[in-house]
């Protein structure tokens, strides 16, 4: 095997030596080379491979002045989208002007028909022999690269964004280096030069977004809470479920970067101050706005000043905290709110009285619910219990929050930029004098009668919902269709909002008779494959619409309440990496789900098949497992309920027509509720080879658990070999990855269909993310996110893995073999998947 590979590598070796004295002649026009500058006379421009992106000088449409830029701006578009700008402050006035590659310093510079350099890369490109080319990548990034160095990146549009925040774009700021890359808006449509507003990642304890004019700030957007921006309303944070990450090593490094597949989708700092995420529609042949920040008056930078609360469905919007009263009553009442308010009974514990401990007996706090939280927010490793009593122990805390992705805040001073909402932000707890509590409690029985009058008419009304909904199934009534809404009802009653509930009755019911006819009375024609509880068929709605159906077989015993869990799951989840749940069937003794159709199946009949492995190339491959790490990222930090897969496998991932992956059967998923960070279960279900030691050995899951099945998926991608098949030695996938990697040749695990000497180190990384998450102890394995992170960073500086837990190194491939994984055995009231290959 490994002379093979050798061999294998010289050839690609020469492969890519005879490619780069070519490249010239392929690659001609998506980079600039020291022979072959851009001229604007001659209308020269670089396309990028894709097609999506072009560079050159271009002037901006509408614009009297007819300035000549050198930009980046989408192709083919009937609306001039510029991303990028290089000499935004110094335009050419006439079409002399020629971006080449310096003589000099092997730079990309901009100069115009009188040799001046107008803009300039500006880095240190070390001496001769190097030369430099520049290439527009399909992401829309320019890069100055050594050709000598296997083109390693000297400088790139990415580092030096402008306006546009693109997709696989990190934005962010780096404390050691004092790097700071952040947007910035162009003087007006018209102008791309420097503009007033800048936006970006604030450093703060709790990072956050800001947008700044003249370096004030205007907008922020609360902190991250590990799923979204807490000051955000409920629909505008749904935008950062979706693959949008942030990253902070609490050290002083924040990032963020989002993917969105198709790269016709963008974030803008507009001229006009505000951010807007926008994506283009191919059939209006325009560009929509999905959201805009600021949103609403609301959302101005400290509107209601100091202890003011502003809430842009109530008007006035500005309100004093209880407590508080205007600091000028003249001002307040014209409308003008910036000077806030002020405290009206003085509290026993203050900091003039240096903030002893226990001095502040008198004071108690007063919650306030759903609030977007102050800015400057200071950090506590406190706990939940703990949070209070660090507050009320310091005279100089005026606030504290406790959010469970956020941990403990702590604020003193004055409470500036406070918002209220209705389905979203955390509970703010805000210190008064005893006085204004007793006032505030005798109130608190007002609301909370008025709350429970209008949670009765509520109840009233979704049960009357519930009765219609009902009625619709009603010829064919029967009671396991009843038990089902019940239970649905149950699960998503208590902290779920009623959102969840209008989505569930969104939810079609098919009829039997429907989906038999679909499949063709489920011939075996029409079969896909065996799923967990039952097979797959494939089906024809009369309306042409291609659907998968899952008919649950009878004999599995616990049909009901799986079906029941996974609707109730699944109908919740919108992502484009796990499959969508069209509906649902349950009559007599039928159950069936009904799933969008993917005609490609799943990753294992690619993966694992000899000739079908080479159509995943290595950046597919890299594709589907970004992708599955979103979608799997998705249910993990889903803002109300968590939810562990429980049995990730390379059979449950389906690809769509774009080899885009989709996570699909969640009939074992398990709906964490909002303060369970890790169960135990008696009932261990889930496919061997894929489970980690705690699970498979002591029942034991938690978001780690899927990060292991994670982390072995990896490794069969890169690998396109299945855990636990014999291998040398007959060691086990992972065990023989964990060789490869001490041995320093873990780039060697790959594929052979796909390893590329180019992308060796891109490989070796990615098996050191494999190792990374399949580590024996759970604590030492990354979350989702990170494991994202790792991904797509250029940073090659990650951990060292420790040693990989290889159950069963004994080779038990038998077990693996059958994908009927879910078939329990059980053993002492514990059944357990695992042992059936012993
Ligand atoms: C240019 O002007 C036209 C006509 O006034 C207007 O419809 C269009 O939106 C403008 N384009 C830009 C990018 O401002
Ligand atoms: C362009 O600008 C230069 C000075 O930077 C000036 O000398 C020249 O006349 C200008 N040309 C036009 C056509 O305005
Ligand atoms: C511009 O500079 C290049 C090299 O530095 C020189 O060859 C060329 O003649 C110059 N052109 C003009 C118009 O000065
Ligand atoms: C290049 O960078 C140096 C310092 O980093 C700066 O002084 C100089 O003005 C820059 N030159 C250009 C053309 O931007
Ligand atoms: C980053 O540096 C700034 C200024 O040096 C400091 O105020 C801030 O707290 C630092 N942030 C972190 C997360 O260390
Ligand atoms: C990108 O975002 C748009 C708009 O939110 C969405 O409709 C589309 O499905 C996304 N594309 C991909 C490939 O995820
Ligand atoms: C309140 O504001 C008004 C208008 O700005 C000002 O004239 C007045 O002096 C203020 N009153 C106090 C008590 O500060
Ligand atoms: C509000 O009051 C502040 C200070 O009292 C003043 O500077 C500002 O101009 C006023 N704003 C408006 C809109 O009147
Ligand atoms: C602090 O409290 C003392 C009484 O305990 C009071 O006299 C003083 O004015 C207070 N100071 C502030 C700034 O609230
Ligand atoms: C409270 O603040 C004062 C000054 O603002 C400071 O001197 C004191 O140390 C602080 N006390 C605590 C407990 O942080």
């Amino acid at each position: 095997m490994v002379v093979l590979l050798n061999t294998r590598r010289h050839f690609v070796l020469l492969l890519a030596t005879v490619f780069c004295f070519s490249f010239r002649l392929c690659f001609g026009e998506d980079r600039i080379t020291f022979t072959t500058p851009i001229k604007d006379s001659n209308s020269d421009t670089l396309l990028c491979k894709s097609g999506v992106f072009r560079f050159g000088f271009f002037t901006p449409v509408n614009s009297t002045a007819k300035l000549r830029y050198v930009g980046i701006w989408y192709d083919k578009m009937p609306i001039q989208t510029v991303v990028w700008v290089a000499n935004k402050d110094s335009p050419i006035n006439d079409t002399s002007g020629v971006v080449s590659i310096s003589s000099e310093d092997r730079n990309l510079v901009v100069t115009d028909g009188r040799n001046r350099t107008l803009w300039s890369t500006n880095v240190t490109v070390p001496v001769a022999p190097t030369t430099t080319w520049v290439l527009l990548m399909d992401t829309g990034n320019l890069a100055l690269q050594d050709s000598r160095n296997n083109g390693e990146t000297l400088w790139e549009s990415f580092k030096h964004p402008y306006n546009s925040f693109l997709p696989k774009m990190t934005l962010g700021t780096n404390n050691r280096t004092g790097e700071n890359l952040k947007l910035t808006s162009w003087k007006s449509y018209t102008d791309p030069s420097t503009g007033d507003y800048t936006a970006g990642l604030a450093p703060y304890t709790f990072p956050e977004l800001l947008i700044w004019k003249n370096d004030v700030p205007i907008w922020r957007s609360g902190p991250w809470n590990g799923q979204v921006f807490v000051g955000l309303p409920d629909v505008d944070s749904l935008l950062f479920l979706d693959g949008f990450n942030l990253n902070n090593d609490n050290q002083g490094t924040v990032s963020m970067s989002y993917a969105n597949g198709s790269f016709m989708y963008h974030f803008n700092l507009d001229p006009d101050g505000a951010i807007y995420q926008r994506d283009w529609r191919a059939p209006m042949r325009d560009w929509r706005i999905g959201v805009r920040f600021p949103k609403t008056d609301c959302d101005a930078y400290g509107k209601c000043g100091p202890y003011g609360i502003c809430n842009s469905r109530e008007d006035p919007q500005c309100k004093c905290v209880k407590g508080f009263v205007p600091s000028n009553a003249t001002e307040w009442s014209a409308r003008n709110w910036s000077n806030g308010c002020v405290r009206r009974a003085m509290l026993k514990c203050n900091a003039s009285n240096g903030g002893g401990r226990g001095v502040g007996k008198g004071d108690g706090f007063m919650k306030l619910e759903r609030m977007k939280v102050p800015i400057n927010a200071i950090q506590s490793l406190a706990n939940e219990q703990a949070c209070p009593q660090q507050c009320t122990d310091n005279c100089n805390c005026t606030a504290y929050a406790y959010d469970k992705g956020i941990g403990c805040m702590l604020w003193s001073g004055s409470l500036v930029d406070m918002q209220s909402f209705v389905g979203s932000g955390i509970d703010l707890n805000i210190r008064l004098a005893h006085s204004e509590l007793k006032t505030h409690s005798s109130l608190a029985i007002v609301i909370t009668a008025s709350v429970l009058g209008a949670a009765f008419v509520a109840a009233v009304c979704v049960l009357l919902a519930c009765r219609r909904f009902r009625k619709r199934p009603e010829p064919k009534k029967d009671r396991s269709a009843e038990i089902m809404f019940k239970r649905m009802e149950e699960l998503t009653s208590g902290n779920e909002s009623a959102s969840n509930q209008v989505k569930l009755k969104e939810l079609p019911l098919f009829e039997f008779q429907v989906l038999a006819t679909a499949t063709d009375s489920f011939s075996l024609r029409n079969k896909l494959g065996q799923g967990g509880f039952g097979p797959v068929y494939k089906g024809k709605l009369p309306e042409g619409q291609e659907i998968a159906v899952k008919r649950l077989s009878r004999a599995s015993g616990q049909g009901l309440e799986e079906l029941m869990n996974e609707v109730v799951v699944i109908s919740k989840l919108q992502h484009r990496n796990l499959v969508k749940l069209l509906g649902c069937c349950i009559e007599g003794e039928e159950r069936l789900l009904v799933y969008e159709y993917m005609s490609k199946k799943s990753l294992d009949a690619y993966l694992f098949d000899p000739l079908k492995q080479k159509i995943l190339d290595w950046k597919t491959r890299l594709n589907i497992m970004e992708g599955i790490c979103r979608g799997l990222l998705y249910l993990h930090r889903d803002s109300r309920l968590k939810i562990i897969h429980r049995d990730l496998k390379a059979s449950n991932i389906l690809l769509d027509d774009n080899l885009n992956p989709k996570i699909s059967d969640f009939g074992l998923a398990r709906v964490f509720r909002a303060n369970e960070d890790e169960v135990n279960t008696r009932r261990v279900v889930g496919t061997y080879g894929y489970m980690s030691p705690e699970y498979a050995m002591e029942g034991l899951f938690s978001e780690k658990s899927d990060v292991f099945s994670l982390g072995v998926i990896l490794l069969e991608i890169i690998s396109g070999r299945k855990n636990s098949h014999k291998e040398e030695n007959n060691l086990n996938l992972l065990a023989y990855a964990w060789k490869l990697w001490n041995e320093g040749e873990a780039a060697s695990l790959a594929d052979t269909n796909v390893f590329d000497e180019s992308f060796a180190k891109e490989i070796t990384k990615c098996v050191q993310i494999g190792l990374l998450c399949v580590q024996e102890v759970a604590n030492d394995r990354p979350n989702v996110s990170t494991v994202i992170w790792m991904l797509t960073t250029e940073n090659t500086n990650l951990k060292k893995p420790k040693q990989p837990a290889i159950i069963g190194r004994r080779g038990a491939s038998e077990a693996e073999s059958s994908d009927q994984s879910s078939q329990k055995v059980s053993i002492n009231d514990v059944s357990l998947t695992a042992v059936t290959g012993r």
